[in-house]
Protein backbone atom coordinates (compact mmCIF):
# COMPACT_ATOMS: atom_id res chain seq x y z
CA UNK A 1 0.00 0.00 0.00
CA UNK A 2 0.84 3.37 -0.57
CA UNK A 3 2.59 5.57 2.03
CA UNK A 4 0.54 7.73 4.21
CA UNK A 5 1.34 11.43 5.32
CA UNK A 6 0.80 13.09 8.73
CA UNK A 7 0.16 16.40 8.67
CA UNK A 8 0.61 17.73 12.39
CA UNK A 9 -1.80 20.44 13.60
CA UNK A 10 -0.27 22.85 16.16
CA UNK A 11 -3.38 25.40 16.69
CA UNK A 12 -3.56 24.06 20.45
CA UNK A 13 0.23 24.66 21.10
CA UNK A 14 -0.95 28.75 19.91
CA UNK A 15 -4.39 28.24 22.22
CA UNK A 16 -2.06 27.54 25.38
CA UNK A 17 0.20 30.66 24.40
CA UNK A 18 -2.15 32.64 23.95
CA UNK A 19 -3.77 32.03 27.23
CA UNK A 20 -0.99 33.67 29.16
CA UNK A 21 -0.26 36.08 26.35
CA UNK A 22 3.10 36.09 26.28
CA UNK A 23 5.91 34.14 23.08
CA UNK A 24 5.52 30.69 24.90
CA UNK A 25 4.65 27.77 23.90
CA UNK A 26 6.24 28.62 20.55
CA UNK A 27 3.92 27.30 17.76
CA UNK A 28 7.08 27.08 15.12
CA UNK A 29 9.28 25.44 18.03
CA UNK A 30 6.33 22.51 18.21
CA UNK A 31 6.24 22.80 14.22
CA UNK A 32 10.07 21.74 14.43
CA UNK A 33 10.08 18.91 17.22
CA UNK A 34 6.97 17.52 14.98
CA UNK A 35 8.36 17.69 11.59
CA UNK A 36 12.22 15.99 13.70
CA UNK A 37 9.61 13.49 14.76
CA UNK A 38 8.46 12.12 11.54
CA UNK A 39 5.43 15.06 10.73
CA UNK A 40 5.45 15.26 6.95
CA UNK A 41 3.91 18.77 7.15
CA UNK A 42 2.29 20.71 9.26
CA UNK A 43 -1.49 22.04 9.60
CA UNK A 44 -2.42 25.61 11.08
CA UNK A 45 -5.78 27.26 11.26
CA UNK A 46 -6.45 31.15 10.93
CA UNK A 47 -9.08 31.85 12.11
CA UNK A 48 -11.31 34.71 11.34
CA UNK A 49 -11.57 35.56 15.43
CA UNK A 50 -7.33 34.68 15.74
CA UNK A 51 -8.17 32.84 18.50
CA UNK A 52 -5.18 30.95 18.20
CA UNK A 53 -3.18 30.87 15.30
CA UNK A 54 -2.11 34.65 14.34
CA UNK A 55 -0.87 36.44 11.03
CA UNK A 56 3.04 36.25 12.32
CA UNK A 57 2.44 32.35 12.86
CA UNK A 58 1.28 31.64 9.99
CA UNK A 59 4.28 33.90 8.26
CA UNK A 60 6.54 32.60 9.96
CA UNK A 61 5.34 28.77 9.16
CA UNK A 62 5.23 29.96 5.57
CA UNK A 63 9.18 31.46 5.86
CA UNK A 64 11.61 29.13 8.75
CA UNK A 65 9.88 25.71 7.81
CA UNK A 66 10.80 23.93 4.63
CA UNK A 67 8.34 20.90 4.75
CA UNK A 68 4.77 21.58 3.41
CA UNK A 69 2.53 24.16 5.13
CA UNK A 70 -1.34 23.49 4.93
CA UNK A 71 -2.89 26.40 6.07
CA UNK A 72 -6.94 25.69 7.10
CA UNK A 73 -9.52 28.70 6.61
CA UNK A 74 -12.97 29.71 5.56
CA UNK A 75 -13.62 30.30 2.43
CA UNK A 76 -13.94 34.31 2.49
CA UNK A 77 -12.34 37.02 0.81
CA UNK A 78 -9.97 37.85 3.42
CA UNK A 79 -8.62 34.53 3.68
CA UNK A 80 -8.43 33.77 0.20
CA UNK A 81 -5.92 37.13 -0.19
CA UNK A 82 -4.33 36.25 2.61
CA UNK A 83 -3.64 32.34 1.62
CA UNK A 84 -2.78 33.97 -1.78
CA UNK A 85 -0.24 36.29 -1.02
CA UNK A 86 1.55 33.48 1.66
CA UNK A 87 1.82 31.10 -0.66
CA UNK A 88 1.50 28.14 1.43
CA UNK A 89 1.82 24.36 0.14
CA UNK A 90 -1.20 23.60 0.20
CA UNK A 91 -5.15 25.35 1.87
CA UNK A 92 -7.97 23.16 3.43
CA UNK A 93 -11.47 25.25 2.86
CA UNK A 94 -13.27 24.68 6.22
CA UNK A 95 -16.66 25.79 7.51
CA UNK A 96 -16.08 28.58 10.86
CA UNK A 97 -18.71 29.98 13.08
CA UNK A 98 -17.55 32.34 15.59
CA UNK A 99 -19.46 30.50 18.31
CA UNK A 100 -17.93 27.23 17.50
CA UNK A 101 -15.37 25.52 19.74
CA UNK A 102 -13.98 23.27 16.86
CA UNK A 103 -14.52 22.95 13.46
CA UNK A 104 -18.17 21.24 13.26
CA UNK A 105 -19.37 19.58 10.40
CA UNK A 106 -17.75 19.65 6.85
CA UNK A 107 -17.86 22.49 4.49
CA UNK A 108 -21.33 22.54 2.84
CA UNK A 109 -19.79 22.42 -0.93
CA UNK A 110 -22.68 21.41 -2.62
CA UNK A 111 -24.68 24.46 -1.40
CA UNK A 112 -22.46 26.95 -2.40
CA UNK A 113 -20.63 26.05 -5.45
CA UNK A 114 -21.01 29.64 -6.94
CA UNK A 115 -19.35 31.06 -4.01
CA UNK A 116 -16.66 28.56 -4.06
CA UNK A 117 -15.63 28.24 -7.55
CA UNK A 118 -13.82 31.76 -8.02
CA UNK A 119 -12.11 31.11 -4.46
CA UNK A 120 -10.92 28.27 -5.59
CA UNK A 121 -9.81 28.72 -8.90
CA UNK A 122 -7.61 31.89 -7.42
CA UNK A 123 -5.87 29.98 -4.78
CA UNK A 124 -5.06 27.11 -7.36
CA UNK A 125 -4.02 30.29 -9.43
CA UNK A 126 -1.30 31.20 -6.62
CA UNK A 127 0.00 28.06 -7.00
CA UNK A 128 -1.94 26.19 -3.91
CA UNK A 129 -3.23 22.88 -3.81
CA UNK A 130 -7.13 22.83 -2.58
CA UNK A 131 -8.91 20.81 -0.18
CA UNK A 132 -12.29 20.99 0.92
CA UNK A 133 -12.89 19.48 4.45
CA UNK A 134 -16.35 17.55 3.99
CA UNK A 135 -18.66 15.28 5.40
CA UNK A 136 -18.28 11.64 3.69
CA UNK A 137 -21.43 12.42 1.51
CA UNK A 138 -21.54 11.66 -2.24
CA UNK A 139 -23.22 15.05 -2.97
CA UNK A 140 -20.19 16.65 -1.27
CA UNK A 141 -17.90 14.85 -3.19
CA UNK A 142 -19.46 15.24 -6.53
CA UNK A 143 -19.87 19.15 -6.03
CA UNK A 144 -15.96 19.20 -4.67
CA UNK A 145 -15.12 17.95 -8.45
CA UNK A 146 -17.91 20.38 -9.69
CA UNK A 147 -16.06 23.54 -8.30
CA UNK A 148 -12.60 22.09 -9.59
CA UNK A 149 -10.89 20.84 -5.99
CA UNK A 150 -7.87 18.55 -6.35
CA UNK A 151 -8.45 17.22 -2.82
CA UNK A 152 -11.09 16.41 -0.03
CA UNK A 153 -10.33 16.30 3.35
CA UNK A 154 -13.09 13.77 5.00
CA UNK A 155 -14.62 14.67 8.55
CA UNK A 156 -14.14 12.23 10.47
CA UNK A 157 -14.93 13.63 13.47
CA UNK A 158 -18.99 11.43 13.46
CA UNK A 159 -16.27 8.47 13.62
CA UNK A 160 -14.43 9.48 16.33
CA UNK A 161 -17.48 10.23 18.04
CA UNK A 162 -18.32 6.45 17.47
CA UNK A 163 -21.43 7.00 15.81
CA UNK A 164 -22.55 3.77 14.27
CA UNK A 165 -21.99 2.89 10.08
CA UNK A 166 -19.66 5.66 10.11
CA UNK A 167 -16.44 3.84 9.21
CA UNK A 168 -18.69 2.20 6.51
CA UNK A 169 -19.28 5.68 5.28
CA UNK A 170 -15.70 7.12 5.32
CA UNK A 171 -14.88 3.71 3.66
CA UNK A 172 -17.54 4.58 0.69
CA UNK A 173 -16.64 8.30 0.67
CA UNK A 174 -12.88 7.14 0.36
CA UNK A 175 -13.42 4.62 -1.89
CA UNK A 176 -15.43 7.21 -4.31
CA UNK A 177 -12.29 10.03 -4.11
CA UNK A 178 -11.01 7.50 -7.03
CA UNK A 179 -13.57 7.36 -9.07
CA UNK A 180 -13.94 10.90 -9.13
CA UNK A 181 -9.94 11.73 -9.29
CA UNK A 182 -9.83 13.59 -5.93
CA UNK A 183 -6.73 13.09 -3.32
CA UNK A 184 -8.80 11.59 -0.30
CA UNK A 185 -7.28 13.60 3.07
CA UNK A 186 -9.23 12.91 6.20
CA UNK A 187 -9.26 14.23 9.81
CA UNK A 188 -10.85 15.50 13.12
CA UNK A 189 -10.46 13.85 16.43
CA UNK A 190 -8.10 10.76 15.65
CA UNK A 191 -6.59 9.70 18.41
CA UNK A 192 -4.32 6.24 19.48
CA UNK A 193 -7.19 4.44 19.51
CA UNK A 194 -9.41 5.26 16.59
CA UNK A 195 -6.60 5.95 13.67
CA UNK A 196 -6.09 2.29 12.54
CA UNK A 197 -9.32 1.99 10.58
CA UNK A 198 -8.70 5.35 8.63
CA UNK A 199 -5.57 4.32 8.79
CA UNK A 200 -5.95 1.18 6.58
CA UNK A 201 -8.57 2.98 3.90
CA UNK A 202 -5.96 2.45 1.12
CA UNK A 203 -7.23 6.01 -0.82
CA UNK A 204 -6.34 7.88 2.33
CA UNK A 205 -2.86 9.60 1.45
CA UNK A 206 -3.12 12.22 4.73
CA UNK A 207 -4.46 12.12 7.60
CA UNK A 208 -4.29 15.67 9.70
CA UNK A 209 -4.14 15.79 13.23
CA UNK A 210 -4.40 18.49 16.19
CA UNK A 211 -6.24 18.09 19.57
CA UNK A 212 -5.08 14.94 20.67
CA UNK A 213 -1.14 14.97 19.69
CA UNK A 214 -0.75 18.27 21.86
CA UNK A 215 -3.19 17.01 24.65
CA UNK A 216 -1.20 13.78 24.88
CA UNK A 217 2.22 15.56 24.89
CA UNK A 218 1.04 17.06 28.45
CA UNK A 219 1.11 13.48 29.55
CA UNK A 220 4.05 11.73 27.69
CA UNK A 221 5.84 15.22 28.47
CA UNK A 222 5.05 16.11 32.51
CA UNK A 223 6.96 13.67 34.47
CA UNK A 224 10.17 14.87 32.19
CA UNK A 225 9.67 19.07 33.01
CA UNK A 226 8.66 18.30 36.74
CA UNK A 227 11.74 16.40 37.33
CA UNK A 228 14.07 18.84 35.75
CA UNK A 229 12.09 21.71 37.71
CA UNK A 230 13.32 19.69 41.08
CA UNK A 231 16.33 19.23 40.04
CA UNK A 232 16.77 23.63 39.48
CA UNK A 233 15.23 24.14 42.79
CA UNK A 234 17.18 22.03 44.52
CA UNK A 235 20.55 23.51 42.68
CA UNK A 236 19.33 26.68 43.59
CA UNK A 237 19.27 25.64 47.55
CA UNK A 238 22.84 24.55 47.43
N1 LIG B 1 -8.59 18.71 9.67
C1 LIG B 1 -9.33 19.83 9.68
C2 LIG B 1 -9.81 20.38 8.39
C3 LIG B 1 -9.63 20.50 10.90
O1 LIG B 1 -10.37 21.62 10.90
C4 LIG B 1 -9.09 19.98 12.09
C5 LIG B 1 -9.34 20.72 13.39
O2 LIG B 1 -8.70 21.94 13.35
C6 LIG B 1 -8.30 18.83 12.03
C7 LIG B 1 -8.10 18.19 10.82
C8 LIG B 1 -7.66 18.25 13.24
O3 LIG B 1 -8.63 17.84 14.15
P1 LIG B 1 -8.17 17.44 15.63
O4 LIG B 1 -7.61 18.69 16.24
O5 LIG B 1 -9.44 16.99 16.26
O6 LIG B 1 -7.15 16.38 15.49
Amino acid sequence: MRPIRLGVNIDHVATLRNARGGAHPDPLAAARLALAAGADGITAHLREDRRHIRDEDMRRLKTEIAAPLNMEMAATEEMVAIACMLRPHAACLVPERREEVTTEGGLDVAGQVEVLAPRVAALKAAGIRVSLFIDPDPRQLQAARVVGAPVVELHTGAYAEGRPGELARLQAAAAMTAALGLECHAGHGLTFENVGPVATLPQVMELNIGHFLVAEAIFSGLSHVVREMRVRMAAART
